[in-house]
């Protein structure tokens, strides 16, 4: 099983998804691309996850400083936001993203479909939708094999 799809019809859905989803990342690590127009819910995923995962600072929008880094955790976690970048500026830190991709680390991107194709390495990839108001959709994919017990896990828990 590769993809699974998962509708949040309100924030407190999206909550319960996270945790789920930070259960299952929680040991390994994972690189996760996050997909979806502006407003979708790629930072709100982002930061119940940490919050799930046990992060005490606030997590916001790493939208100007591209990447904000949490260690409060057991588990490091980075989450990039390469808006600002844009395509010939994100072909420059592809060596970066790959070191960040590697070890027990957890690495959320946001805005990394300027560089799909430079991005070869093992990870799960969200691709969020707004449906209305507080409604989400949340579509996850395991691109390689390592991650496909995450897609699994999340079919188990119905959230
Ligand atoms: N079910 C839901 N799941 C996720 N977010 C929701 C939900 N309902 C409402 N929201 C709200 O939608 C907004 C999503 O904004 P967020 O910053 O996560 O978007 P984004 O995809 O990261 O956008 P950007 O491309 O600007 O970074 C938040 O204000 C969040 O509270
Ligand atoms: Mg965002």
């Amino acid at each position: 099983m590769k993809n699974i799809v998962i509708k949040c019809e309100t924030l407190e859905n999206t909550k319960k998804l996270a945790k789920n989803f930070a259960r299952l990342v929680n040991n390994k690590g994972c690189f996760v691309n996050l997909f979806g127009d502006i407003g979708a819910g790629k930072t709100a995923f982002v930061r119940l996850t940490a919050e799930a995962l046990g992060v005490k600072e606030k997590v916001t929008s790493p939208s100007f400083v591209i990447l904000n880094e949490y260690h409060s955790a057991n588990i490091p976690i980075y989450h990039f936001d390469l808006y600002r970048l844009e395509h010939t500026g994100i072909s420059t830190i592809t060596d970066e993203l790959r070191e960040y991709s590697e070890g027990k680390k957890i690495t959320f991107v946001e805005w990394a479909e300027f560089s799909q194709g430079e991005l070869p390495f093992e990870r799960i990839e969200i691709n969020v939708t707004y449906d209305d108001d507080d409604s989400r959709i949340y579509e996850f994919k395991s691109i390689g094999e390592n991650n496909k017990y995450i897609i699994e896990g999340l079919n188990q828990c119905g959230y």
